[in-house]
């Protein structure tokens, strides 16, 4: 019999599927839903020292195999969010996602989040469309370093840091993540992208630039995760354009030892996960394999 068991550092889920950070997961009754619908986690939505009211409409919209959002990380801040993270934490493994713009930030927004009870931290390093945060102190493997070091040196929840796909030096920032003692690497957040309605002679968003999701950027998702797997030793949490079950063993088999989804969810509903879980199982089954760290990184073999 198949087993869905996974275990990301010290962090045992009985899923291999999360939440992604932004999905359903801004408060402490959706994160609870999000629980009882076949994830093994939930990442919270990113949050910051002082409320942020985010960008204003237009901020979301379809394209084709995909959708763009500019959200600009709305969150209440980290004050308000003890709240949310106190109920949720009752029910299930949530992974405090936060951003920050130094070292110090972040250090002191990650301990709170373990005050809060969060099984591990995950670290914005990637969102595309928040200016002085994000990807902006993400593509720099030195500033990556100290971040990653502040914050291993205020908690003693694992570290997980969330790359971008908005770099040509991916391998370079892992390797620093790994150095710094970061315990995990999500990847990947959104690809920066935009969108202008002819008709205005103008960007359809409000804040212009935005980051693209979904279907459409699986295989930068699976590359990008491939050549992180050849770059550090660290586990690797695959994510983008996840759908199906045959989507997460991309990921698997490129090197992920567990998924997020994130635009399937909006999309499908959180069903999504149930279904993932029965296809993984009837595909272990039928190919022999008796756990996914069975299938991880084969595909480099
Ligand atoms: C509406 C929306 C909000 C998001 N908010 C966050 C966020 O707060 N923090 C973060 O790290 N990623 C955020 N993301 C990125 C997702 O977590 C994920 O990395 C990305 O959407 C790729 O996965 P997907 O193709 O499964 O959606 C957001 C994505 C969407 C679509």
């Amino acid at each position: 019999m198949s087993d869905l068991r996974v275990r990301i550092g010290n962090i045992e889920l009985d899923r291999p599927g999360m939440v992604a950070s932004g999905i359903m997961d801004e408060t402490g009754d959706t994160m609870v839903r999000m629980l009882g619908c076949g994830a093994g986690a939930v990442v919270s939505k990113s949050v910051g020292t002082n409320p942020n009211p985010g960008h204003r409409n237009p901020n979301f919209t379809e394209v084709a195999s995909g959708c763009i959002n500019a959200m600009g990380l709305p969150n209440p801040g980290i004050e308000a969010f003890r709240e949310e993270m106190e109920k949720a934490v009752k029910a299930g493994k949530i992974i405090g996602s936060v951003y920050g713009a130094s070292p110090q930030e972040f250090a002191s927004l990650a301990g709170r989040m373990e005050d809060y009870g969060a099984c591990a931290v995950e670290l914005n390093l990637s969102c595309p469309h928040a200016k002085g945060y994000g990807m902006e102190v993400g593509t720099d493997p030195v500033m990556v370093k100290s971040i990653v070091s502040a914050v291993k040196d205020a908690v003693k929840v694992p570290v997980w840091v969330k790359v971008t796909p908005n770099t040509h030096i991916l391998a370079d920032i892992g390797k620093a993540v790994e150095d710094a003692g970061g315990d995990a690497i999500v990847a990947i957040n959104t690809l920066k992208a935009m969108v202008i309605v002819p008709e205005f002679g103008k960007p359809l968003m409000s804040n212009k630039v935005c980051g693209l999701s979904g279907k459409c950027i699986k295989p930068i998702g699976v590359r990008a995760v491939w050549d992180l797997h050849s770059a550090v030793s660290i586990p690797i949490v695959g994510v983008g354009g996840i759908y199906d079950h045959r989507d997460a063993l991309e990921y698997i088999m490129a090197g992920a030892c567990a998924f997020q989804l994130g635009s399937a969810v909006l999309d499908n509903g959180p069903g999504v996960f149930d279904s993932i879980n029965r296809g993984l199982e009837a595909f272990m089954d039928e190919y022999g394999y008796s756990s996914i760290k069975d299938m991880e990184g084969i595909a480099h073999e």
